[in-house]
């Protein structure tokens, strides 16, 4: 497989509240039954010389603003079937974004009590939008000795609040299959709305669950679309040295257990300043606010778009939305500081619409 990089260069607390548990039938979901089924819109400004239709499915706009409102809710349903998750039953996972939002807001809906392990990297807007939910927010302060993580650090916390907790359940979005099952839809709605002409796919990774589950409809499905990961430079997924990164969403240190040898034809590793330069022509071009992951997967279809065929269909998948990086990546100050004077990225005369 062919790995692309781009240019560009706590406090310990466990509460012990009790909750009223609301296990409803899953024919009366409420909010819930608006998760998925997101809308796919046609790109037709920000890859202005492409040939090919270019695609995104927009997944910030599920209900809790994020493409993990899938997996959240299809771990704790299968729970919920199996008998895995019951009355009483409390929910503990680490996760700094989406994945806690996404199962905050199931388990509000559901009643159950859910504690969310973060790290000081986690936004205070993140760690707002969890207590906003009722989730209990419980911060790791250092990473782990050995290597240095706060992952590890977290993972480590998170055993010890099970190992001490009765009727506990861990969704573990880094090996549960109904993550990356949940994400077979997400490429079904994509296939249905296209009328089956799909010949790209390109998605970012961190658990794998969305790539993951993409790719096994692709191939239940005898369909020979080619599928692109999207990695950072600093993530260990697709191999290559781990490295400090400032976008948080795709990436991870550690290679998850969702991750299969072969789920993607092409990686493509992109850079901070590319999310950035990414998401900056989406807002600009396509008037679409969109989290770095978003702006990663735009900027990976630009580095390999005259390899692309005239005609093709390609498709990218954004993630969750802009407002969560409003003091990073759509801070001009933010990014100075970072990356010095870059705004020509997006102000280039090259671009339609300039
Ligand atoms: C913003 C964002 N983009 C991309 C991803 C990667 O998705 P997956 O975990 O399904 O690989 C995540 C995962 O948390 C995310 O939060």
């Amino acid at each position: 497989m062919r790995v692309i990089v781009q240019k560009n260069g706590g406090k310990d607390h466990v509460s012990t509240a009790t909750v009223d548990c609301r296990l409803l039938p899953s024919t009366d979901e409420g909010v819930l039954s608006a998760i998925a089924d997101t809308p796919l819109v046609k790109l037709t400004r920000v890859l202005p010389d492409a040939k090919f239709d270019l695609y995104a499915k927009l997944e910030f706009l599920n209900p809790g603003g994020s493409t993990k409102d899938r997996p959240a809710r299809s771990i704790i349903r299968h729970g919920m079937d199996t008998g895995m998750i019951r009355e009483g039953t409390v929910i503990v996972e680490s996760s700094s974004g989406n994945m806690g939002i996404g199962l905050a807001q199931v388990c509000a809906y559901y009643g159950l009590r859910f504690i969310c392990v973060v790290d000081p990297k986690t936004t205070s807007q993140n760690i707002r939008l969890l207590e906003a939910y009722g989730a209990e927010v419980d911060l790791v302060a250092t990473p782990d000795e050995e290597t240095g993580e706060y992952l590890h650090a977290r993972i480590a916390r998170v055993r010890s609040i099970l190992e001490k907790t009765e009727n506990s359940f861990c969704p573990n979005q880094y090996s549960n299959l109904y993550n990356a099952r949940a994400h077979r839809r997400t490429m079904q709605e994509v296939v249905t709305v296209l009328g089956g002409k799909v010949d790209y796919v390109f998605c970012a990774t961190s658990t794998c669950g969305t790539i993951r589950g993409c790719a096994e409809y692709l191939k239940d499905n005898d369909m020979k679309t080619r599928v692109y990961a999207v990695d950072a430079v600093g993530s260990v997924i697709f191999g290559g040295e781990k490295a400090k990164r400032l976008i948080p969403g795709h990436g991870a240190a550690l290679r998850p257990e969702l991750f299969q040898e072969g789920m993607a034809h092409e990686c493509i590793k992109v850079t901070d300043l590319d999310c950035i330069e990414g998401c900056r022509r989406l807002a600009k071009r396509e008037a679409i606010l969109a989290g770095g992951s978003s702006g990663a997967v735009l900027m990976a279809v630009e580095r390999v778009k005259n390899e692309i065929e005239r005609g093709a269909t390609c498709v990218v998948i954004f993630p969750d939305r802009g407002e969560r990086y409003l003091d990073t990546i759509y801070s001009d100050k933010w990014v100075e500081e970072h990356f010095g004077d870059v705004a020509h990225l997006w102000h280039s005369a090259s671009l339609r619409n300039g």
